[in-house]
């Protein structure tokens, strides 16, 4: 007897859709699946079915001449069984009644409920569906979605590297980080891919007050990167040749090279051992006449040490940006990071807490900061209505030399409707990042990071020390066996100074941020994005612990 699994339609939708997201993921899937017996659903309402798949749940609209099609090639592939139950006329029963109420189905679930009921009256208990959620609230049910036990993460959009080269089954590889991309996301781009605004138009504007409601402030101006947003902040405070402003080494490097786009120079002053964060002490022993600004990186996720900045700031008048690309969501003393400082800096890089693909936003309190902001990422040009009036439609200036740093209106789409789901994701890292402790805890020679008790942490990053006199390891040897394994753990950072640019051109060299080097030899990142599944998060666990176990045996 066949095993009775069932697939939501939607899975053929997309394999027999060539250009849909999923196509590949789907037709692997079906093949894969061919020698079990599975069901489909669909065709005993598929008129409206159909209809309302249109464009709700494939990211192209399917056109009629591709949905017949479609319909056709099921009808005739023999190893598709299609299940016809008489589902609608089984409403008018008391017990789907109930159910609607019970389960809480809405009118835009009412189908995946329509669904449930037939499977339940079909005595299946399996469903494959890429639309998880809506079916897990039926007990009767076991739910499988591809995206969490299928090798769906590596399918090659991931922004983190792709699999080392050993030969790993793509699906056995867990990156350090990735995006979680749902179809509500994919619906929101191609709402606006239908309409008349590409680049920039109303979902900008709606992305930058959905970001400054968020982190309470009164700005904020969404550019085409974290390194767009962080070039702009230093064209803001007017950083030029001569000036200097102080950063911290354990960062990636825009955070310093945005100072070097305006011709000034990057000063590195050291961290805290504890923390890796700047460290004021160390920032206030490097000022100079010429400096005029501090940067401080949230790194991993945990703020800076933000009011022992502002106290060095204040006493020496200078500015203090927050470089929060790690830092969406993160609070310091109960304060959203975004509003803390003179100007905050975002990434919405895919491996980030949002994303927009690529995107950036500077938030401010300040009206002067925005706006030259705006003027910045717009080649410098201003549009005053009154002179438009006065020359013509036509006329425009130029009136400082700016770039085109400006995010698409498809982006901002797709950064509202991530936005939404920020909470949820914070609340898996931090879920992970609570696991993570737990488990290593036991592990001795394995240090963590100090978290400060006035912060709550975003953990873009999950960070360990590795101590390789009691591990008999090195994090370089420890690095390659996790790698090997499939785990795509990663460094984050070589201290910026250290980079051949920055030795060559601002004569840094080993020695100068001494915390931070020795850090460096020692760190090492662990997957963390909010879509690692419990048994991903158990592998990389019981895979580091292995590896140690058996070093410590030798
Ligand atoms: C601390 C930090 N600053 C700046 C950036 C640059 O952001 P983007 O990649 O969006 O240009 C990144 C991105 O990795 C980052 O981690």
């Amino acid at each position: 007897m066949k095993k009775k699994i069932f697939f939501d339609s939607n899975i053929f939708i997309y394999a027999a859709d060539k250009e849909s997201l999923f196509h590949d993921e789907s037709v692997e899937i079906i093949k894969d699946s061919i020698e079990i017996g599975f069901f489909t659903s669909d065709l005993c309402f598929l008129e409206f079915y159909q209809v309302i798949t249109d464009g709700r749940k494939t990211p192209m609209p399917l056109s009629p001449g591709k949905a017949l099609l479609y319909i056709q090639k099921l009808w005739s592939t023999p190893e598709i069984d299609v299940l016809e139950a008489d589902i609608l006329g089984a409403f008018e029963e008391k017990e789907h009644q109930n159910n609607l109420d019970r389960y809480n189905v809405t009118r835009f679930d009412i189908y995946d409920y329509l669904i449930a009921a037939c499977l339940k009256k079909n005595q299946i208990r399996k469903i494959v569906t890429f639309n998880s959620k809506d079916f897990k609230k039926y007990p009767w049910l076991t739910v499988v979605d591809p995206r969490e036990t299928y090798d769906y993460r590596n399918a090659g959009r991931s922004a983190a590297p792709s699999p080392p080269s050993s030969r790993l089954p793509a699906s056995s590889y867990i990156p350090y980080g990735r995006q979680s991309i749902d179809e509500k996301d994919v619906a929101a781009v191609c709402s606006v891919l239908r309409s008349d605004w590409l680049t920039t138009g109303p979902k900008v504007a709606e992305f930058e007050q959905a970001v400054a409601d968020y982190v309470g402030t009164k700005y904020a101006v969404a550019v085409s990167s974290g390194t767009a947003a962080l070039h702009a902040a230093m064209y803001a405070i007017d950083i030029k040749p001569g000036d200097e402003v102080i950063v911290p080494p354990m960062t990636f490097a825009a955070t310093a090279n945005c100072v070097v786009y305006q011709g000034g120079t990057p000063i590195f002053a050291d961290v805290d051992p504890g923390t890796l964060l700047l460290d004021p002490a160390k920032v206030e022993e490097k000022i100079t006449k010429k400096t005029k600004a501090i940067i401080g990186v949230d790194y991993a996720g945990q703020p800076c040490d933000w009011d022992s900045l502002r106290d060095v700031a204040d006493k020496h008048k200078l500015r203090l940006v927050a470089d929060g690309c790690h830092a969406l969501g993160a609070e310091y003393k109960g304060r959203k990071v975004g509003s803390i400082t003179d100007m905050t800096i975002f990434s919405f890089h895919p491996v980030k807490h949002i994303t927009t693909g690529e995107g950036g936003m500077v938030t401010t309190d300040d009206p002067e900061l925005a706006g030259r902001i705006r003027l910045f990422r717009t080649h410098g040009i201003t549009t005053n209505a009154h002179q438009r009036e006065e020359q013509g439609s036509w006329f425009y200036e130029m009136v400082d030399l700016g770039y085109n740093y400006r995010i698409t209106d498809f982006q901002c789409a797709l950064g509202i409707s991530q936005l939404r789901k920020l909470p949820k994701f914070l609340e898996r890292r931090r879920e992970i990042a609570a696991r993570y402790d737990e488990a290593f805890a036991e592990l001795s020679g394995i240090n963590f990071l100090a978290v400060r008790s006035d912060v709550l942490h975003a953990y873009h990053l999950y960070v360990i020390r590795i101590d390789s006199n009691i591990l008999g390891i090195d994090r370089t040897a420890l690095f390659t066996k996790l790698r090997k394994k499939g785990i795509g753990v990663n460094v984050h950072y070589i201290p910026v100074h250290l980079h051949p640019f920055y030795r060559e051109r601002f004569h840094a060299d080993p020695g100068l941020c001494p915390v931070a080097e020795a850090a460096y030899e020692q760190i090492i990142s662990l997957p963390m994005f909010p879509g690692m599944t419990d048994e991903d998060m158990e592998n990389v666990i019981d895979v580091m612990q292995k590896i140690i176990l058996q070093n410590q045996d030798k």
